[in-house]
């Protein structure tokens, strides 16, 4: 393949609907046998390399979480060329040293969805595949990530297990408490099917988790703590996502 052709993704969460840096862009209306991703896919040059970026909620967030075709998203962006996909999720925070602002990359996964298509062997007809999954990221891009990351000075919490919720709404004290127990550190609700899919399509895929808020009874300031509001979870988002210029370039160059 070319070094000119898209082999690295970047799908965005919540607060992130474009990517910043990415220029000469070009729009791809994709269509999948699986139906239409979440939005257009832009695919643009980032530090020399083609990238794509596909918004995982549409770029107007007009998609929730269960709503999205997680499939027509994985399916459009291998169908590009990439084989390496970098998920930006946004999450609450469980564990104590992952607050608000706080980048981590997850190594381990429990999955609290229900409902949701989480296979290509849906439909009759298509092959049984019993996708491996016992260390549900890719090594290689969690590696590049953490050495990226390292190069940029950029914090990074190296290690932590994602439970994904069903959503839309936010979790419970008592869900909280026993995701914890369970041995989740972070919550969101788009890190399953996603991560299944993509092994399914054998992609180095992983997640690069921004911790928007503490998750619910999480917050250090125990009684005192203030309800989650949509302003607080985009201005940390937006706080946190200021250090991605650099984690990317660190990443791209070493890709
Ligand atoms: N719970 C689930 N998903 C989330 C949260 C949360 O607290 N914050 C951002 N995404």
């Amino acid at each position: 393949m070319s070094r000119d052709a898209v082999a690295f993704a970047v799908i965005g969460g919540t607060g992130l609907y474009r990517l910043a840096g990415l220029a000469s862009v070009d729009t791809v209306e994709a269509d999948t046998a699986y139906g239409a991703p979440s939005g257009p896919i832009r695919i643009g040059t980032l530090h020399g390399r083609r990238v794509a970026f596909l918004a995982r909620h549409g770029e107007g967030h007009a998609l929730p979480p269960h709503k999205v075709n997680y499939r027509a998203n994985l399916r459009a962006l291998h169908d590009l060329g990439a084989r390496r996909v970098l998920a930006l999720n946004t999450v609450g925070g469980i564990r104590s040293d992952c607050g608000p602002r706080v980048l981590a990359v997850p190594d381990q996964i429990i999955d609290y969805t229900w409902g949701r298509i989480g296979t290509y062997c849906e439909e009759a007809g298509s092959p049984v595949v019993h996708a491996e999954f016992a260390e549900p990221y890719g090594a290689a891009l969690r590696a590049d990530l953490i050495r990226a990351a390292r190069a940029s000075a950029t914090p990074l919490v190296e290690t932590a297990c994602y439970g994904a919720t069903q959503g839309p709404r936010l979790e419970t004290m008592a869900e909280i408490r026993r995701m914890r127990q369970d041995g989740c550190d972070l919550v969101g609700m788009t890190g399953m099917p996603e991560a299944a899919l993509a092994r399914e399509l054998d992609l180095d895929y992983a997640c690069l988790a921004i911790v928007a808020n503490w998750a619910a009874g999480c917050d250090p300031a125990g009684a005192d703590a203030v309800p989650i509001t949509l302003a607080e979870v985009l201005g940390n988002v937006e706080a946190a996502s200021a250090r991605l210029p650099a984690l990317l370039e660190a990443l791209l160059a070493s890709d």
